[in-house]
């Protein structure tokens, strides 16, 4: 197959993002990625806040783009085809990104690929590592949580998903209600480190469930509730009670995603594991999920995390992936706010 050089461009959330990525023979090299990330405008706000980050977007496209370009030293015409998050995400970002690259498909003549910003994160593992088809991926983020078998481009087969929380958004919430800055997942992270996870009994939510479907709510009201009896018992929290908050809660969400992906790697026909979305940073999770996969003889690919998390690289490489299967869109694309895999 022939070497395919794609623009790539992401603005479905809080990143604004621009890739050039080109295909070799197994894989793909990563020629420029840029991010600019929003969070020092949102936090004030404890979220993100839809209208300030499609603002954000509109301004900063330009910029990102003619960034990842000269840095990967490609000029527009030396391009294949330019990629675009389609959706899922804030209407108001997959709009702008959506605008930036028909105006330049429309200018340049090039195609323009829309891509799931879900199959993005799920192809990650063959941009970075070629690896092949079938294999299962275990999406968690702050915003999705989701066991799926990837078995093409296009094909991917949901086994299990969160019910109600994303893991990365319980992980923020602790660290709200335990005073610790956003977004939370560092934070907790850093304090369980020196907490003791075995002193708060934090129920495994949905382990007593057939399947691999998952739920973080209730463990997160065990927290809330935990936090409040200690309050109310010595006016206030130590330091230590953090620690140890966080260091249970943290065990608890390792416990449950360990358990359900060893049932996701024994329901399908795969012979490795690979992660994404910003709770793969979490190097305890990723020490129970190397483990769950090895003792089911299965590899385990956890992606350099600027890779894991949002990025217009995996968008690049999606593109590429799907212009080999003969798609391309036209203006008339439209951007989804909801877009199940
Ligand atoms: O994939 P991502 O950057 O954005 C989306 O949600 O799409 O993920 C961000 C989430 C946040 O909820 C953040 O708290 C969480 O990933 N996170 C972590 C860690 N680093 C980031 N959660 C647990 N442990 C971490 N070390
Ligand atoms: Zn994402």
């Amino acid at each position: 197959t022939r070497a395919l050089t794609f623009l790539g461009i992401e603005s479905s959330c809080d990143d604004t993002a621009a890739a050039v990525v080109r295909s070799d023979a197994a894989s793909g090299k990563i020629l420029s990625t840029v991010v600019q990330g929003q969070t020092a405008l949102h936090a004030d706000f404890g979220g993100v806040v839809p209208e300030i980050a499609a603002r954000a977007h509109v301004e900063r496209l330009d910029d990102c783009i003619r960034e990842a370009l000269q840095t990967a030293g490609v000029r527009l015409d030396e391009l294949d085809g330019i990629a675009v998050t389609a959706g899922p995400g804030l209407i108001g970002g997959v709009l702008s990104g959506m605008m930036t690259a028909k105006a330049l498909a429309a200018a340049t003549g090039l195609p323009m690929v829309g891509v799931n910003h879900l199959a993005g994160h799920a192809l990650t593992p063959r941009l970075t590592d070629g690896l092949d088809y079938p294999y299962l991926m275990l999406l968690v983020s702050g915003g999705h949580c989701q066991f799926l078998a990837v078995e093409g481009p296009q094909s991917f087969r949901r086994l299990g998903s969160t019910i109600d929380d994303a893991p990365g958004e319980a992980f923020d919430k602790i660290a709200k209600i335990l005073g610790l800055p956003q977004p939370g997942g560092p934070h907790v992270e850093r304090a369980a480190a020196s907490g003791d996870a075995r002193r708060f009994a934090f129920p495994r939510p949905l382990l007593d469930r057939a399947g691999c479907d998952l739920s973080f709510s209730g463990l997160k009201t065990a927290v809330l509730r935990a936090r409040d009896a200690l309050v109310a018992a010595q006016g206030g929290l130590t330091e230590q009670d953090r620690c140890d908050l966080c260091a249970g809660f943290q065990a608890a969400v390792a416990d449950v995603l360990a358990e359900k992906t060893r049932r996701a790697l024994a329901a399908s026909p795969v012979t490795a594991l690979a992660v994404a979305g910003g709770v793969a940073a979490n190097s305890a999770i990723l020490a129970k999920l190397e483990t769950v996969s090895a003792q089911a003889g299965a590899r385990f690919l956890a992606p350099p995390l600027p890779l894991c998390t949002d990025n217009a690289a995996m968008i690049a490489w999606a593109g590429i992936e799907l212009f080999r299967e003969g798609q391309t869109d036209g203006p008339e694309l439209s951007a989804r706010s909801r877009w199940p895999l």
